[in-house]
């Protein structure tokens, strides 16, 4: 990472989260707990709802809406305050899907071909993939880059695509002789930058598995999460005393590092504490303390949800701040890639 490249960028984070679907505890550890982290920090903090992403896989109308202010609740009730940071939907702000347009042209059908997310996502059935899942990765660097965003928080799941973003904005500046786009630094730090299903500890926690068992979701209630951490797959060892002694044990790993994300300490200090024990005593200790931090943000969710117009307008008023700082920067490529911009905005 070049130093140069960032120093003339003022620091800005920048994060998107797809409305498909609930969200997970992965996506609580691994993203929305860190945003927090960010906005308190003082940094300014830019958090999208990417609906575009969502719909390069079939989404019911009723449901993506419903999704969509069900995920502004949870960034609201996670601790995300609309006044500090700009929450809004990407649909509502047209630079990114512009801005995504051009990138299309910068990126190589090569590099996409290697994204293992679109492997994974598309399967064997990649003829009948939209061609919006496969270009995804561009309007995923769009997002980010229509902000000059410096750093994005995410899980290691996203690292590949942040990669791409980096090669566009090389690309571009490249080509058109600038130093126009930052090159990002994705911030993938702490101990839940990949929480793990709870039936396979090879496989991350996805709100797409088909078994609701294999996750943690935020709106479940306290008896489902004793239940899902219960019946979590494990193996018959008690826990160890140190953490290197997890190696090779990945279920009693993911649930250590899960207790260590949600109780803000080390897996150290978890071993620590039931090193020597049974998962007898740890795994109901662990659903006590998911229940004991989930259910305040549970309740909140559902408080905020009663209003859904008062969601939507805070995601319009978000759309305007984002909207008036994402303009003048996609004003600016254009110009740069020659093209006539003349309407008086
Ligand atoms: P998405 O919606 O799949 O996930 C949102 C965030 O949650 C993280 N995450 C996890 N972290 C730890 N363990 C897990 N099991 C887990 N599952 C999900 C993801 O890494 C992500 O940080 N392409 C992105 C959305 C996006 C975006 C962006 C992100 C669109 N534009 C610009 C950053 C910047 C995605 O599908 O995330």
């Amino acid at each position: 990472m070049s130093d140069t490249a960032l120093s003339a960028h003022t620091p800005r984070v920048f994060s998107g989260v797809q409305p498909s679907g609930g969200l997970t505890l992965g996506n609580y550890l691994g993203a929305l707990k860190r945003f927090v982290e960010t906005q308190e920090s003082g940094t300014e903090t830019i958090y999208c709802l990417v609906d575009l992403h969502a719909i390069t896989t079939w989404q019911e109308p009723a449901k993506l809406r419903h999704a969509t202010r069900e995920l502004a609740a949870g960034f609201m009730a996670a601790g995300i305050d609309p006044a500090r940071s700009i929450l809004f939907n990407q649909s509502q702000v047209s630079a990114h899907a512009e801005m995504g347009w051009a990138f299309n042209c910068v990126a190589r059908m090569g590099w996409l071909n290697r994204m293992t997310q679109f492997k994974d996502k598309a399967g064997k059935n990649r003829e009948n993939a939209s061609v919006g899942l496969f270009a995804y990765p561009n309007l995923m660097a769009a997002d980010i880059l229509t902000y000059h965003a410096t750093h994005v928080p995410v899980g290691e799941d996203q690292k590949q695509h942040l990669e791409l973003t980096r090669d566009i904005a090389l690309k571009f500046n490249h080509d058109y002789g600038v130093d126009f786009f930052p090159v990002v630094e994705p911030v993938i730090e702490g101990v839940a930058t990949r929480v793990m299903s709870l039936r396979d500890g090879g496989k991350k926690m996805s709100k797409s598995d088909p078994s609701d068992m294999s996750r943690i979701n935020l709106t479940d209630d306290a008896a489902t999460i004793a239940q899902k951490f219960r019946k979590a797959r494990t193996d018959p060892e008690p826990l160890p005393e140190a953490p290197e002694e997890l190696e090779g044990r990945a279920e009693a790993r993911n649930l250590v590092n899960i207790y260590a994300a949600l109780a803000d300490t080390t897996p150290g200090a978890v071993l620590a504490e039931y090193g020597g024990q049974g998962f007898g005593t740890f795994k109901p200790a662990l659903a006590d303390l998911a229940v004991a931090k989930l259910a305040p943000i549970n309740a909140e969710m559902a408080r905020l949800m009663a209003d859904p117009a008062e969601i939507d307008r805070m995601l319009g008023a978000g759309a305007d701040r984002a909207a008036a700082l994402a303009h003048p920067i996609l004003e600016a490529m254009f110009g740069i890639m020659g093209m006539v911009r003349s309407r008086q905005q």
